[in-house]
């Protein structure tokens, strides 16, 4: 089935029921995609299709048909998301950072506090409390 994965075209050969979560790490090797719950309830497992926030959990692989997907993995790790969490310690364990930094993403380029809190409310975290994460975030469009 072809896609594109975080901006280049990708052809897998997989079982279209397959979660979506499974083929990015196992097929693509992609394994900065998280899971959390396994459930579509914590949004570890995060990733943008055509720049929607999706958990990739509950998502079958013949849902990406044709689309654009984007782990972590895409945005390089320079992103200023990235680098803005490593600045106020919005990671700990790290096992929500990715799908965290995606639905940030998600809300375009800036977004205000309140967006912010909202936006990632279907995000859990049980390391951080969660005022260093959206501290990282909104830090980047202050
Ligand atoms: S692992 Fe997908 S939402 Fe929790
Ligand atoms: S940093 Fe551990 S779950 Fe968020």
């Amino acid at each position: 089935m072809r896609f594109t994965l975080n901006g280049a075209p990708a052809e897998v050969d997989a079982h279209p029921m397959k979660r979506l979560l499974d083929v990015l790490r196992e097929e693509c090797g992609l394994t900065g995609t998280k899971e959390g719950c396994g459930e579509g309830e914590c949004g570890a497992c995060t990733v943008l299709i055509d720049g929607e926030p999706v958990v990739s959990c509950l998502i079958p692989f013949a849902q990406a048909r044709e689309t654009e997907v984007v782990t972590i993995e895409g945005l390089g790790g320079e992103h200023p998301y990235q680098r803005a969490f490593a600045e106020f310690s919005g990671a700990q364990c790290g096992i929500c950072t990715p799908g965290m930094i995606l639905a940030a993403v998600a809300l375009g380029p800036a977004p205000t506090l309140e967006e912010v809190r909202t936006g990632l409310a279907g995000n859990l975290c049980r390391c951080t409390g969660y005022e260093a994460i959206y501290r990282a975030i909104h830090s980047v469009s202050e």
